[in-house]
């Protein structure tokens, strides 16, 4: 079976990484993959967003099915463009990946299907905009309705902030059009995780739940980035909150998306919060997320291939987990989030080693070695019993990283906040 993955960070080389555990022997493809994955799989230099030739390399290799990594290929209707050709592809149409595409949207959505999540409004007009603000004061977020590749929330802890954030979204228009529309929402406090499901209409199989760390610092401190390291399951967090948000949240969105006329097949994404009154959605992706990816499905005992299959034929993939814990943390290039070192070479590494690694940003040379490409560089990851042992042998190999500055980790990772 010839299998074509597109996009090019951690999450694909984690899906890349898992594909390969497969015993059909997978003939995997990466549009357009990282130095990792070429390691592992035919990299093909297709830019993840070029639907186009996404579609013509397809047919033209006999690729027999197509999983989609990013968002932005989604939104702009690559499952649609394919499915029209026949091919078959696992993901969300356009009209479905709108939950992820449209803040606005997603926020009508839950309010009409009476989804929990915090309180909102949307404006167009700076002018009225501002007047919400005052009237409900800090802290508050504000968030551009479209993509804006995960820079486009500001959690704002005084009224200034937010004012600054709404003017350069809708008078500076720093997004562009997906920041044309506004959304103003209540700012919820508790603690924060992720809950992914394969979904196909009204069918929702959940994963395990997961917590990534935003902050570029130990201890939450620092600029948000991508996401610098996860953990999977969460210690803190009960099942009977797990099944809550199964039962109040994933299930009523596949169903209320079916009532919409637009029905989602392919991977759900929950980005919760745990509140006093229960917990509540942050946001949606019709995507695996990256980091979580590389630490759930480490833990999965199914084959993914055949998952995506059962799922995509509307059967169920009894998924099973492993009794562990898994944790990754993200190696940086330094400066990053900001304006970051590239083109380092990557130190030796560790051969004897039961860690995983993944890759986000890099590329292999022609002497074999690897040099960083991106910000966020790779994740060190490794699967325990105990949350203490994973821990322990991830931070035991990324010392590797610590002969020079021209990288950086946190060191906490794991550790429940
Ligand atoms: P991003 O990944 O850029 O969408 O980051 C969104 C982050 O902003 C979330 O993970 C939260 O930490 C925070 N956030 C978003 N909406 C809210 C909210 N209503 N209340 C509190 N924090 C929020
Ligand atoms: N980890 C958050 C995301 O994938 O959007």
């Amino acid at each position: 079976m010839k299998v074509l993955v597109i996009g090019s960070g951690g999450r694909e080389h984690a899906i890349v990484q898992k594909l390969k555990q497969s015993k059909q022997g997978l003939d995997i493809f990466v549009a357009p993959g990282n130095g990792g994955i070429a390691s592992q799989a035919t990299c093909v230099p297709i830019k993840d967003d070029d639907i186009e030739g996404l579609l013509k390399f397809a047919k033209e290799n006999a690729i027999d099915y197509t999983i989609v990594g990013p968002e932005i290929a989604l939104t702009e209707g690559v499952v649609n463009a394919f499915e029209a050709e026949g091919l078959q592809i696992f993901g969300p149409t356009k009209e479905a990946a709108l939950i992820e595409g449209s803040k606005d949207f997603a926020k009508a959505f839950m309010k009409k299907h009476n989804i929990p999540t915090a309180d909102y409004q949307t404006f167009t007009e700076v002018e009225a905009a501002k007047a919400y603000l005052e009237e409900k004061g800090a802290p508050i977020v504000v968030k551009a309705d479209g993509l804006a590749a995960g820079k486009g929330v500001v959690v704002a802890t005084t009224l200034e902030q937010a004012i600054e954030a709404v003017e350069s979204m809708l008078v500076d228009n720093c997004f562009g059009d997906a920041g044309s529309r506004v959304v103003i929402e209540e700012f919820l406090a508790g603690k924060e995780f992720s809950l992914m499901a394969f979904v196909h209409g009204e069918k929702v199989y959940p994963m395990l739940p997961a917590r990534d760390h935003k902050r570029a610092y130990d201890h939450d401190q620092g600029p948000n980035t991508g996401g610098m390291g996860a953990f999977s399951p969460v210690p803190d967090l009960d099942q009977a909150k797990v099944d809550f948000a199964v039962e109040h949240i994933l299930k009523p969105t596949a169903k209320g998306m079916m009532e919409e006329g637009r029905s989602f097949t392919g991977i759900l994404y929950g980005g919760l919060i745990e509140t006093p009154a229960g917990p509540k959605v942050i946001e949606f992706n019709a995507r695996l997320g990256d980091p979580e990816t590389q630490v759930v499905l480490p833990l999965l005992e199914n084959e993914l291939m055949q998952v995506i299959v059962d799922v995509k034929n509307g059967d169920d993939p009894q998924l099973t987990w492993k009794k562990g814990y898994a944790i990754g943390t993200v190696v940086a290039s330094k400066g990053y989030p900001g304006n970051y070192l590239k083109e380092v070479q990557l130190p030796d590494l560790p051969i004897e080693s039961d860690c995983f690694i993944i890759h986000a940003g890099t590329k292999l040379s022609t002497s074999g070695s690897f040099h960083s490409t991106g910000g966020r560089v790779l994740l060190v990851g490794a699967v325990e019993k105990n949350p203490e042992d994973a821990r322990e042998k991830v931070y035991q190999y990324v010392k590797a990283f610590d002969q020079t500055d021209d990288f950086f980790y946190r060191k906490d990772i794991g550790s429940t906040k």
